[in-house]
């Protein structure tokens, strides 16, 4: 493992220009891949020798460059919260291969496939399989990297700055001028979120612990609040937007720092065994009512032409992914462990 110290200074960005394509190899028959044959801790994951998968006339194959963890692929692991076996698989994974966060190079296409060529360099979101040397993906999935942009960085964008853009500009309704309050800025979508809300000319409080108060700072927030010193909720009032990437508050507390008219945008909650977040958000919802101020609880999708947003951001430098810490396939393991412990700093990025 090699950790870097976070902020834009320290990320992988290749400033000089165009980031070298890694030179183009024959597909081999086998590949290495972290494969779960249950669900578990993090210790059902092995290193092992599979197949390379074959596309079908819908997919391209990629040759994975970097991937990035979420906690989305906790919960596709370890099947929490139980519904997550509703779409995974109830007895065992459907899809053996976990890892969503993808950049790499396009290998093989599909006789379907029209925006990608052999040879492209593209991240996305593919839902599983990019835990692997080679992956599968439909295109609705990817967008080109832009040239100037390493595949660790673009790998670890996807799944974060979606649900950063969508929570901000869809559902919350961003506008230039307006006051946003970022709670969790630290992590991987919260370093996304106080970015982005900065891109779409927002002022920025963000709340997060004391040793990533500078990172905080240095990715563009206008003010920080450590929430190990200071209550969020007591320190300042009439924001328009609270993105909250924490949800440990109820509305009869978050709702209080909000203007009328504001908006409580949550992507998550204190998780039910059973229906995780969702059971909670129900609640919330219900206890806002018809009031002035609103909540909405959302699920990130992801759209190609927000992939697309996201890579043309990167490229003009208006959002510089935080990498926390890299990893190689082996220690995959490893970095789940951190994320799981819910105070990772920025992205972890697996390089393959
Ligand atoms: N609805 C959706 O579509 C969607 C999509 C992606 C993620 N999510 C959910 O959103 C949450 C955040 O995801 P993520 O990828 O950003 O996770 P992450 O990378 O683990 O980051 C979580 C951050 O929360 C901070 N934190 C923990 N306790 C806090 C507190 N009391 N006050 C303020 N900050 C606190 C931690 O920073 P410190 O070290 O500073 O405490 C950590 O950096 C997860 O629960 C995830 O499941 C939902």
């Amino acid at each position: 493992m090699s950790t870097q110290e976070a902020g834009p200074d320290a990320t992988l960005m290749d400033t000089s220009g165009e980031v070298p394509t890694p030179p183009t190899e024959a597909v081999p028959k086998m590949m290495k891949a972290i494969v779960q044959d249950r669900y578990g801790l993090p210790d059902v994951l092995e290193l092992r020798d599979v197949e390379v998968p074959v596309p079908t006339e819908d997919q391209l194959l990629i040759r994975v460059v970097a991937a990035s963890l979420n906690i989305y692929d906790w919960h596709m692991i370890t099947a929490t919260p139980y519904l997550v076996r509703a779409v995974a698989g109830f007895a065992k994974p459907k899809n053996p291969i976990p890892g969503a966060d993808v950049a790499g190079v396009v290998e093989k296409v599909g006789a379907n496939i029209t925006r990608f060529k052999v040879g492209d360099e593209v991240f996305g979101d593919i839902g599983f399989g990019a835990f692997a040397r080679y992956a599968v993906a439909r295109e609705k999935s990817l967008t080109h990297k832009p040239a100037g942009v390493t595949f660790e960085q673009a790998a670890s964008v996807a799944l974060a700055g979606i649900t950063a853009l969508q929570g901000l500009r869809d559902v919350g309704g961003l506008e230039a001028g307006q006051k946003v309050l970022v709670n969790g800025a630290s992590g991987g979508v919260g370093t996304f979120a106080v970015q982005i809300a900065k891109a779409l000319g927002a002022e920025v409080t963000a709340v997060c612990s004391t040793t990533k108060v500078d990172m905080v700072r240095s990715i563009g927030a206008d003010k920080v609040i450590d929430y190990t010193k200071n209550d969020y909720v007591e320190s300042e009032r009439g924001f328009d937007l609270l993105f909250d990437n924490v949800g440990d508050r109820p509305w009869s507390v978050t709702s209080r720092v909000l203007s009328p008219g504001g908006i409580n945008v949550t992507i998550t909650g204190r998780k039910h065994a059973v229906m995780g977040p969702m059971r909670e958000q129900l609640f919330r919802k219900v206890a806002a009512g018809f009031g002035k101020k609103r909540f909405a609880f959302f699920t990130a999708h992801v759209k190609p032409e927000d992939l697309k947003v996201l890579a043309d951001f990167l490229e003009t430098g208006a959002i510089v992914p935080v990498i926390g810490a890299t990893y190689d396939l082996e220690h995959l393991p490893d970095a789940l462990r951190y994320l799981g412990e819910g105070h990772a700093l920025g992205k972890l990025v697996i390089t393959v």
